[in-house]
């Protein structure tokens, strides 16, 4: 380890995060029962214009008449490039109960977009003695927010997550794509072979780039990094292959744009109890090596060593704070 200690993120489950538009008030309801971790109200893209005012209200007078119990609630505001931001945080901090956790930040390209709304919301806490500090979220979903990472991920201590947005990277970066999220047909390599004859087509992922690059710098700052949304919500089983490699690249979640989605994120984003018992097992084993004085050992006829420690206690965390929370 550098002599730069890597800072731990928030202790919270961050599994799912399930979006609603905030000019449906009839799902917010279903929206606080569900099994989600996180409620994401959102006030940009699933919102009319014509629809931004009324939304708004209906999102603040929902953080006073909703029993969002134990979830993380979050409202997504719009970009700082709309007309509509400052009167989303101004609203928001001046109106909405203490129930509000997180505000998340859409299309975040440099750092002084999280400076900017910052210093909005430190000026409205203060004004309002406010006693709860609004956290931040943000969503990395332009080429300049995958190329400012670094910087981003350290523009505001209110900083918790940062999410990957397929969708509106893929308009950024010109990407001949429609899908939001999953393999993208085309994007394949072709195994090596004699021209004309029959090869094995290897569908390659798109977005393993920028997603890896995300969880880096959030993990260097200790920020939590979530996998976006997977639009196509009547295909659970790719849902649930783009989860899992989200989950071993070290994402800690995953959107859900559709009920149908919470229940697999949540599955793939908890450690299953095979990992979880292998996880304990490499930990008692070099427990046992460290009392005999050796730091490298054999389980199960592998090696095992101190970093399989720390690999092993990365899992052991991950379930000790989601049984902790349920
Ligand atoms: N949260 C909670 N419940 C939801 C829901 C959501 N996001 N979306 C749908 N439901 C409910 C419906 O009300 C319905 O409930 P019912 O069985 O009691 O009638 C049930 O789940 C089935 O819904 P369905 O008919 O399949 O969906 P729909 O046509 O009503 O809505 C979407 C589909 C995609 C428009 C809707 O799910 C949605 O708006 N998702 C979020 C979009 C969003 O926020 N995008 C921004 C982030 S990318
Ligand atoms: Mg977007």
């Amino acid at each position: 380890m550098s002599f730069k200690i890597q800072p731990a993120p928030v202790a919270r489950p961050n599994r799912c995060q399930l979006f609603g538009p905030g000019s449906r008030t009839a799902l917010f309801e279903k929206m606080a029962a569900s099994a989600a971790d996180v409620i994401n109200l959102d006030l940009e893209d699933s919102v009319a214009p014509s629809d931004k005012d009324v939304a708004r209200e209906n999102i603040i007078a929902a953080t006073h008449d909703v029993d969002w119990n134990s979830k993380a609630l979050s409202v997504r505001i719009n970009g700082l490039d709309t007309p509509y931001w400052y009167r989303d945080v101004v609203d928001l901090l001046e109106r909405a109960s203490d129930r509000l956790d997180l505000i998340m930040i859409p299309k975040v390209g440099c750092p002084e977009d999280l400076y900017a709304v910052d210093s909005l919301v430190t000026a409205i806490e203060r004004a309002k003695g406010r006693k709860k500090p609004i956290g931040f979220e943000i969503i990395i979903e332009t080429a300049a927010g995958a190329q400012n990472l670094d910087a981003i991920a350290q523009g505001s201590p209110r900083l918790q997550s940062m999410s990957f947005g397929v969708a509106d990277y893929a308009a950024s970066m010109g990407m001949q794509v429609t899908g939001i999220g999953g393999t993208q047909a085309g994007y394949d390599m072709l195994a090596d072979g004699e021209p004309g004859s029959e090869r094995a087509l290897f569908p390659a992922d798109p977005w393993h780039y920028p997603s890896v690059r995300m969880v880096a710098a959030c993990r260097q700052y200790g920020i939590l990094p979530v996998d976006g949304p997977f639009g196509d919500f009547s295909d659970p089983d790719a849902f649930r292959a783009q989860a899992r490699r989200s989950a071993i690249l070290g994402c800690v979640g995953k959107w859900a744009i559709h009920p149908k989605q919470i229940d697999v994120a949540n599955d793939v984003f908890t450690p299953s109890a095979e990992i979880v018992a292998r996880a304990r097992a490499i930990l008692a084993a070099m427990k046992q090596a460290e009392e005999a004085g050796q730091g490298a050992a054999v389980l199960d006829g592998k090696l095992i060593d101190i970093a399989s420690a720390r690999q092993a206690k990365v899992v052991v965390d991950q379930i000790e704070l989601i049984d902790g929370a349920s």
